[in-house]
């Protein structure tokens, strides 16, 4: 069985990635365009603990409503929680906030483009440093969330249980992420798992890595990621 070939998730990716308001739209032939690393790290922020449906509506009324990251640290906390209202865990947009003010005190308005330096930014943890470094700065960052470890479990029948497996799973994400693309590559491992490599029915099928796959077409794949007894 072959390693999974990140060349097949990219072409997947080219014509399946999903519309979402925080992406660029596809490009003619050829052409690479990075999305604004403010629009990203504002929808990695919502995403956390928010699904992809909720965040829509929030993100176009944030980004109306304060354009870029100037905008965002010259606003009102108040008007800021206000406008976070019904997305929860108040925290986070307490963190937006003094984020993009440090990140305006101290790295002139624009973000670093690096995990070690955006860590230190309020309301950013390794999940979401290695996102914002890998789509908007297209560095070979390995991004796992929910979806990827569901992902690379399978394709490699992963059969410890989570959460020991984790790093391991990392192990398998790193082996598979590419230098060229990875951002694309990071987002294209998302739209699998929430459109593909579904928990319950996973459409085997259709998926660019069904060749590779050990458990793919298998009564168990619904199995993966195993998770140890409660
Ligand atoms: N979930 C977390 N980040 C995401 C992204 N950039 N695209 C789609 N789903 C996500």
């Amino acid at each position: 069985m072959s390693t999974p070939d990140p060349k097949l998730l990219l072409a997947w990716y080219d014509s399946h990635a999903r519309t979402l308001p925080w992406r660029v739209p596809p490009q003619p032939a050829g052409r690479r365009v990075l999305p604004d690393p403010y629009r990203v790290w504002l929808s990695e922020i919502m995403l956390q603990q928010t699904t992809v449906a909720a965040v829509k509506g929030y993100f176009d009324d944030f980004t109306r409503r304060w354009p870029s990251l100037a905008d965002l640290a010259a606003a009102d906390l108040d008007d800021v929680l206000r406008a976070w209202a019904g997305l929860g865990y108040y925290s986070r947009a307490r963190n937006l906030k003094a984020c993009a003010n440090a990140v305006v005190a101290d790295h002139g308005g624009a973000f670093p483009d690096n995990e070690t330096e955006l860590r230190k930014l309020p309301g950013i943890g390794a999940y979401t440093a290695a996102a914002i470094a890998a789509i908007a700065f297209d560095r070979p960052a390995v991004v796992v969330d929910g979806n990827v470890e569901r992902v690379v479990s399978r394709l490699f029948r992963l059969t410890e249980p989570l959460p020991g497996s984790r790093p391991l799973i990392r192990e398998k994400a790193t082996l598979v992420t590419p230098n060229h693309r990875p951002g694309d590559f990071a987002q294209a491992m998302m739209d699998l798992g929430a459109t593909i490599c579904t928990p319950r029915k996973p459409v085997c099928g259709l998926c660019p890595w069904e060749k590779s796959c050990l458990v793919a077409h298998d009564a168990d794949v619904a199995q993966f990621p195993r998770k140890a007894p409660k």
